[in-house]
């Protein structure tokens, strides 16, 4: 079979690298990949908002199957038109990823299904959010209803940054159409674990736990990114948790499923935090995540393929995938400045070298006059494994030292938390 990956991140990559070990998979096409998926796909120069020339792509090739990275594609209804075109294809339809897309969708689908998640209220004039916010203790956290490449979230500690937060949101519309309406919530306190699992639609699959590391520096200091590094599993996660996780979270999001009438099928991610009070629920995310894919699919020992196709067939109870027991860490290399301004065009060395004892999974990179350069902010996840974390770690910081650009920057404490420290 002919395999299709939709995206250009190290998860485009990642999945990728899996699928193309499956037996049953031919051809991995990427589009539009990065510099490093040529390793192992064929990158196809096609954006992601030009879904007629994908489906176009997609029909002259015969893909088999195609498979969504990022949720702006989701959002934009790429499986809603792969599907009407007759082509399989791995993802939730729009509405069913509006769980991700629309924030207070996600709140009143987890209210009204009994999945804890942080209190809040959620608004659509600005007058009003400022009434709601006046009445609750700091510190507040203030989200833009839409998708804001992760940046829509503001963490206000003061009077004045939940005034600032409301004005940039709802009034000057800083996140643009993402902004229409916002969520206003309590402010929550412990680790925070991410989670996948396939749904089908009736059922689902549980994979590892893995840890992002969100902030841009060690120690969780500095600006949130897109994640500057991932391990697995988590053992934040204990069994007590994982319970809780199944039944409280898992079984009533399929249980709300069947109430709403919504048709989900693909990976689910939800973002959870771990508090003295039990498990809450931050965020849905209807993809796999990055850099967490990276982590897990290092681990997963078993065919990607078949997982996938189970989960459109509607058969996830007759899988059973074997992981790898330890652990994997992936550690991101990022460009100086992310995640605010940064430089480009920069020769990407030492690669060859770090691959003899790390998977190295490219994000923002491209080939230009045959060499690997830098094009974006997270440019490399080093991604290794180990019969345990400290040797996964190890290894994985070990390949690092190999790997050098102007400006290279990566957090030193990528999986500290799982040691306890
Ligand atoms: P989200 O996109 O909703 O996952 O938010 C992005 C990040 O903001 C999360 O990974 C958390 O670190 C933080 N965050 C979101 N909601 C809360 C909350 N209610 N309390 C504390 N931190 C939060
Ligand atoms: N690593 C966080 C995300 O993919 O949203």
């Amino acid at each position: 079979m002919k395999v299709l990956i939709l995206g250009s991140g190290g998860r485009e990559h990642a999945l990728a690298w899996k699928l193309s070990q499956s037996p049953r998979v031919t051809a991995v096409f990427c589009a539009p990949g990065n510099g490093g998926i040529g390793e192992v796909a064929t990158c196809v120069p096609i954006k992601l908002s030009e879904i007629e020339r994908l489906l176009e792509f997609a029909l002259a090739e015969n893909i088999g199957l195609t498979v969504v990275g990022p949720d702006d594609a989701l959002a934009a209804g790429m499986v809603d038109r792969f599907s009407a075109a007759g082509l399989r294809i791995f993802g939730p339809t729009q509405a069913a990823a509006r769980l991700e897309s629309s924030k207070v969708f996600a709140k009143e689908f987890m209210q009204r299904h009994g999945i804890p998640t942080a209190c809040s209220g959620h608004f659509t004039n600005s007058l009003e959010a400022r009434r709601y916010a006046a009445g609750l203790p700091l510190p507040l956290v203030l989200k833009a209803d839409g998708l804001a490449l992760g940046k829509g979230v503001i963490i206000a500690q003061t009077r004045e940054e939940v005034e600032q937060a409301i004005l940039d949101i709802m009034d000057k519309r800083k996140f643009g159409s993402a902004g229409q309406a916002m969520v206003i919530e309590e402010f929550l306190e412990g680790p925070e674990c991410s989670i996948h699992a396939l749904v089908d639609g009736s059922n689902y699959l549980l994979f590892p736990s893995a840890q992002d590391h969100k902030r841009a520096l060690d120690d969780d200091q500095g600006l949130n990114t897109g994640g500057m590094g991932t391990y697995s599993p988590a053992p934040q996660l204990t069994p007590a948790l994982e319970q809780s996780l199944r039944t409280d979270v898992l079984d009533r999001f399929i249980a709300g499923l069947k109430a709403d009438g919504l048709s989900y099928q693909g990976m689910l991610f939800p973002g959870l935090m771990l508090t003295p009070k039990g498990i809450r629920v931050l965020e849905f995310n209807c993809r796999f995540g990055d850099p967490e894919t990276q982590v897990l699919l290092a681990r997963l020992e078993s065919d990607l393929l078949d997982l996938l196709e189970a989960t459109i067939d509607r058969t996830l109870p007759r899988q059973t995938p074997r992981w790898r027991s330890g652990s994997a860490v992936c550690v991101i290399a990022a460009s100086g400045g992310y995640p605010e301004t940064y430089e480009t065009g920069k020769p990407v060395g030492g690669l060859e070298k770090a691959t003899k004892t790390a998977v190295i999974f490219h994000a923002g990179t491209r080939i230009a006059e045959g060499k690997i350069t830098t094009s974006g902010g997270r440019v490399l996840g080093v991604t290794a494994t180990g019969h345990d974390l400290p040797e996964a770690r190890s290894k994985a910081y070990s390949a690092m030292t190999a790997i050098h650009f102007e400006g290279m920057f990566f957090r030193r404490d990528i999986g500290a938390k799982g040691l306890g420290h």
